[in-house]
């Protein structure tokens, strides 16, 4: 039941978001210039919410432009309605539905959708990571000056020291591919199905990782804080590799790679 609600609900945003994808819709400034939302971000968040009521009227529920339904229950939906809202209101196809479940603070389940690139990520823990049905592994690369990364960036400059732009430097100055899509969510699924060989980001909120951090583990990748330490969607950093160059990626970001 948990499981096909999830799936559902991803399935209905996915799309929604693919039918107002080169649409008209209304847009909002959050906090900065930059940090949009779309009247599709609004509408993608109630319909995953109506879904998720009708069959757990009693789970607790933290989705980006709502904030948090709290409840007394074993059970977290953690919602990103469009991840990749600056590429969806350009009409650029990389923006998907992101949705993880928590169980006794734990991630037991998450789906990301993107419609546009008919690409469904499913994960369970304990039981893989999946892009439409098909089950995904992370790749093999060993060595970080032969790997295909992706970053994202925050919406407000960080700077500090290993701050996004000193590591994106350090990294490109080596002549290190380094992508940059615009979705947290995709960039995750992405390293799950071995196109990336790593992921890392300075400022990731709950949402934007929830799903995506459980398909790299799934996948047979790790997922950390940039000290290395278990991964928690309620901080910040995330470093997300296929493991084998994970020890060496977080050498680069804290400048101690020589
Ligand atoms: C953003 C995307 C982007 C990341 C930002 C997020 P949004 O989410 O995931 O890749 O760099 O930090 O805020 O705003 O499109 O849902
Ligand atoms: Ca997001
Ligand atoms: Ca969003």
């Amino acid at each position: 039941m948990l499981k096909s609600t999830l799936l559902k609900a991803a399935d209905a945003a996915g799309k929604l978001i693919q039918e107002r994808i080169n649409g008209k819709f209304s847009i909002e400034f959050k906090d900065g210039p930059n940090n949009l939302v779309t009247e599709v971000d609004k509408a993608s968040e109630a319909l995953i919410m109506e879904i998720i009521k009708k069959e757990f009227p009693g789970h607790f529920i933290l989705s980006e432009e709502i904030g948090e339904i709290k409840m007394d229950s074993n059970y977290k939906w953690i919602i990103d309605p469009i991840d990749g809202t600056i590429n969806f209101a350009n009409g650029i196809p990389l923006c998907c539905v992101s949705i993880g479940i928590e169980k006794d603070g734990k991630m037991i389940m998450g789906a990301v959708y993107n419609p546009m690139l008919n690409e469904f990520f499913f994960t369970e823990k304990g039981q893989g990571a999946f892009l439409n049905d098909k089950r995904i592994e992370v790749s093999k690369q060993h060595q970080v000056k032969h790997a295909c990364l992706v970053t994202g960036f925050p919406y407000t400059y960080l700077d500090t020291p290993n701050g996004p732009l000193e590591v994106f430097s350090r990294l490109i100055h080596e002549g290190i591919p380094v992508r940059r899509l615009g979705s947290a969510a995709i960039d995750l699924c992405w390293v799950a199905a071995g196109r990336f060989d790593g992921f890392y980001e300075h400022k990731l909120m709950a949402w934007d990782s929830a799903a995506g951090f459980l398909m790299v583990e799934e996948a047979g990748g790790v997922v950390t804080d940039f000290k290395g330490h278990e991964y928690s969607p309620y901080q910040p950093h995330i470093v997300a590799t296929n493991g084998k160059i994970h020890d060496e990626l977080l050498r680069w970001i804290s400048n101690t790679h020589q």
